[in-house]
């Protein structure tokens, strides 16, 4: 077992699954895009047997980490025909992003040649809670595929209810992280179980 720390309480999850000693980028690129719609969102979860409340529920994971600049920076500049940058965006987080994330032509070398990043989560980036959902509320969602979460009905309910009750979406975070962590797991003699998730054994 696992402790997964949330929201300050203490969760006790399965932990160790067998998995493969190879990364196949062709794989790797099934992975959701932060500029799908809520449609391709809820499919790319669906094709892994994830619904829509799991998908709403594990995006909660932003609540730590970053992300890098060349994933959102569309959101800051030239962002379509008749705004400058993403109207859902809090234009005072817009400006704040702005100072972490130069245009790409003023970025020598470009954005992918330095890890500029900016935290997923603007209030609490180290701790896991909900404050990744309250940031919603605040129109301050680090990628599309964030705030998206908020701004599509048929995700806004689960998220406010989120960004209210920390202790909800801790109870479901643990439930859904189970059945993410059973997907392609490898049996028998396949594979291994990693003693450091990010390296082979
Ligand atoms: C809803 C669909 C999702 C999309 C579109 C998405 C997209 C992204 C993107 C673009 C980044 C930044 C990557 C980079 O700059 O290299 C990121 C980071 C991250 N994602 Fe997601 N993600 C999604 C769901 C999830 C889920 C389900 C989890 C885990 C349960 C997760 C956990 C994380 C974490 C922890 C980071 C930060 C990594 C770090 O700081 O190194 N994401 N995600």
């Amino acid at each position: 077992m696992y402790k997964l720390l949330s929201a300050g309480i203490n969760y006790a999850v399965p932990a160790g699954r067998r998995d493969g000693r190879i990364s196949i980028k062709e794989e790797a690129s099934r992975l959701p895009s932060p500029t799908f719609n809520i449609e391709q969102l809820t499919q790319n979860f669906a094709e892994r047997g994830l619904s829509k409340t799991d998908m709403v529920t594990l995006s909660g994971a932003h609540s730590i980490g970053a992300a890098r600049c060349l994933t959102f920076s569309n959101r800051l500049y030239s962002f379509n025909a008749t705004h400058n940058q993403d109207p859902s965006m809090n234009p005072k987080y817009a400006a704040y992003l702005k100072t972490k994330c130069p245009p790409l032509t003023s970025n020598v070398g470009g954005q992918n040649a330095q890890p500029l990043e900016a935290a997923l989560d603007f209030t609490t980036p180290n701790r896991l809670d909900n404050q990744y959902y309250i940031g919603l509320t605040k129109h301050q969602g680090l990628l599309s595929s964030d705030q998206i979460l908020l701004s599509s009905p048929s995700t806004s309910k689960l998220a406010l209810v989120y960004a209210k009750y920390g202790s909800i979406w801790a109870s479901n975070f643990k439930k859904s992280m189970v059945k993410m962590g059973s997907i392609g797991v490898l049996t028998g003699s396949q594979g291994e179980i990693r003693r450091q998730c990010s390296f082979v054994n």
